[in-house]
């Protein structure tokens, strides 16, 4: 069976890189990372493609549009099919958007459409928000924006922190993008009306109350 060719775009740590090099390692994951691309040289996430052995590059970013036609001639020379962009933080050229449209995903860590955009945990907690978590959707041009495809809900604790809550919401990301990336390639994602129907996927069961409903 051929695998889902993909092009991950990256800024920084990788750890949601690092979560779909992990289920890629099992061949019998419909997906393969054919190419790492970063905006940023230094970037954590370029070592682990480099251990993985995924042809990686770093393209300078003097504009949008520069970047944005760098990064899609990279990805259409190694046959990326779909692109996933983990942590990556420039906003995308509209061109870009347009060209990968219906096959550009994003992650990002809240219940959208609550708390887009930068520190978003903060956001969540600033809010008082009593649950929070995480949601990769298609990318339209507004940041942040787009059909989503999947969530997963975290609880904010009484004595949660950015990090404290960060990192509760980042162990959910880390299993939402692999499945996510997995449901893509068994073609069964229906994007109508802008919004997501996932073919023969049972809804979760269950409810979780924050507080406990034990309180
Ligand atoms: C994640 O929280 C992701 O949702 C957001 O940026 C962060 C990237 O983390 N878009 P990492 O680079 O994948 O570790």
């Amino acid at each position: 069976m051929a695998r889902l060719r993909v092009g991950v775009l990256i800024s920084g740590r990788g750890s949601n890189l690092q979560a779909l090099i992990d289920a890629a390692a099992d061949p019998r994951y419909p997906a393969e990372i054919v190419h790492v691309i970063s905006n940023n040289a230094a970037a954590a996430g370029l070592a682990r493609a480099e251990r993985a052995g995924i042809a990686h590059s770093a393209l300078p970013h003097p504009s949008r549009a520069a970047f944005a036609a760098a990064a899609d001639a990279a990805l259409r020379q190694s046959g990326a099919e779909l692109v996933a962009l983990a942590g990556f933080m420039r906003i995308l050229d509209d061109s870009f958007v347009a060209a990968w449209r219906d096959r550009l995903i994003n992650i990002h860590p809240s219940l959208l459409p609550a708390f887009p955009g930068l520190h978003a945990q903060r956001q969540a907690l600033g809010a008082g928000v009593k649950i929070a978590g995480c949601t990769v959707h298609f990318v339209r041009s507004a940041v942040d924006s787009g059909p989503i495809i999947a969530q997963a809900a975290v609880p904010v604790l009484v004595d949660d922190d950015v990090e404290s809550l960060a990192r509760r919401i980042l162990a959910a990301e880390h299993r939402l993008y692999p499945m996510a990336v997995r449901l893509y390639a068994e073609g069964r994602l229906r994007i109508s009306d802008d919004r997501v129907a996932i073919l023969g996927a049972p809804a979760a069961a269950g409810v979780l109350f924050n507080p406990s409903p034990a309180c």
